[in-house]
């Protein structure tokens, strides 16, 4: 048989099975009334609303709310561009200065039109995005799916989506957090896909930060209409709150891919209320989940220790890693618990945590962590920067601190 006759022969085989599989979805949509056909992706390429291209890899950056909520002006969103670039954060990634709520009047101008706040934002947004894009950086903006903002002192774009988008494209806005506040009962699968289509309609790419605090389960149907897509509610800077939420982000690890991510909010690092080894842990679970690491302390007078934190590369580089998955908790005794996933090349990251109340050994073993049992590994200590004497092979201990953790990347050698 020719190279050509059995093409035409594998080609047939397939469209025997494409048609196949329609038929059962046609049979299936005709039992449910239609459902089937909707909920299937029959045409995968036309699946996902937003198409920008914006996240092959979590974003970075810095907000406003964690540590300012709505005490916000230009200067200061001018002064922590300027400090984002001078701390040296900026050539490690974090390029996105985006601010949250409170940034315009109470109400729309005559044509409908957002007006940035005068007695704050006097020079307005356009310029402010001006200043910020001459540094080498992008400007985020936050609005909401319902008819006001969470602090109630500015409008919504609910029923306002494609003149908002058009308003935000015509400043030079490079992302949106678009919060879930005074929604009038409708779905957030109704209000969110609308922004979705204004935001591809307006003329520039806009990363997309749906802020829907996993009302939903926005992770189960996020990727079509975002970038990223919050899993909890808010973060508050304790150590309770951080590791409550990164549980409930780590359940929706396997819907994070390349184009969207699980977000389990912003970092609290540097803001006080944890100790330093907490802050630790805090970073490596954001940065092994592939979540957004998006600032959230005053960069503008931030400490060293804080600084050695946010600014550790080899973390960095875990999160921004190519292939894109989400670590997940392979392992849990009590308090102790192993994450672990993998890695370009090969590689896997382990994250050892203590949650209890007294240091432990702990040890992770490779069945638990996706390698095969006779591997030989290096392994690197991310926070120490440096590597093992020993080359582990099966498993790897390690003494972890109260409310500690360490963090590993192995690298199969034999
Ligand atoms: C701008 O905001 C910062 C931070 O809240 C505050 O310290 C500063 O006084 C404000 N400046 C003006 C001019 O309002
Ligand atoms: C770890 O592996 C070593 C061999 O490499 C073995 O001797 C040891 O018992 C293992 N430890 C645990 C806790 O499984």
């Amino acid at each position: 048989m020719g190279v050509n006759s059995r093409r035409i022969l594998m080609l047939m085989a397939k469209m025997m099975l494409l048609s196949a599989a329609l038929l059962m979805l046609v049979v299936e949509a005709a039992a449910t009334g239609g459902e089937g056909l909707i909920h299937k992706n029959i045409w995968p390429e036309r699946r996902n609303l937003l198409a920008n291209g914006l996240a092959d890899t979590p974003p970075m950056g810095w907000n406003s709310w964690n540590h300012f909520g709505c005490n916000i002006n230009e200067s200061m969103i001018k002064e922590t561009a300027d400090a984002i670039v001078s701390t040296g954060l900026a050539k490690l990634g974090y390029k996105y200065v985006n601010i949250d709520d409170c940034w315009a009047e109470s109400t729309r101008d005559e044509k409908g039109n957002f007006v940035a706040r005068k007695s704050t934002f006097p020079s307005g947004i356009k310029a402010l995005a001006d200043y910020v894009h001459n540094k080498g950086l992008k400007l985020g903006i936050y609005s909401d799916s319902g008819s006001m903002t969470c602090s109630k002192t500015m409008p919504g774009s609910l029923g306002y989506e494609e003149q908002d988008a058009k308003t935000f494209a015509s400043w030079g806005i490079d992302y949106l957090k678009y919060d879930n506040c005074n929604n009038e009962g409708l779905k957030p699968t109704v209000r969110y896909p609308i922004m979705t289509r204004a935001l591809m309609n307006a003329g520039r790419p806009i990363f997309f930060s749906l802020c829907e605090w996993g009302d939903m389960h926005p992770a189960l149907w996020g990727s079509k209409i975002g970038n990223s897509w919050r899993t909890t509610n808010d973060i508050t800077d304790t150590w309770l709150s951080m590791m409550y939420i990164a549980d409930m982000n780590e359940f929706y690890a396997d819907f994070a891919r390349p184009g969207g991510w699980n977000d389990p909010d912003m970092l609290e690092v540097g803001n006080g209320g944890m100790t330093k080894d907490e802050y630790i842990v805090h970073f490596s679970i954001w940065a092994i989940s592939k979540a957004p690491l998006l600032i959230g302390c005053d960069v503008r007078d931030v400490a060293k220790e804080t600084l050695n934190i946010l600014g550790n590369m080899e973390v960095i580089a875990v999160n921004q890693d190519k292939l894109g998955v989400q670590a997940k908790k392979v392992r849990m005794e009590g308090d102790l618990e192993v994450w672990a996933g993998p890695l370009s090349k090969y590689r896997v990251v382990v994250l050892l945590v203590n949650r209890g109340p007294s240091t432990a050994l702990m040890t992770a073993h490779w069945d638990d962590i996706g390698l095969p049992p006779d591997t030989t590994v290096v392994a690197r200590d991310l926070w120490l920067h440096k590597a093992l004497r020993q080359r582990p092979a099966g498993n790897l201990s390690a003494t972890v601190a109260s409310h500690a953790c360490k963090m590993f990347v192995l690298k199969p050698v034999s």
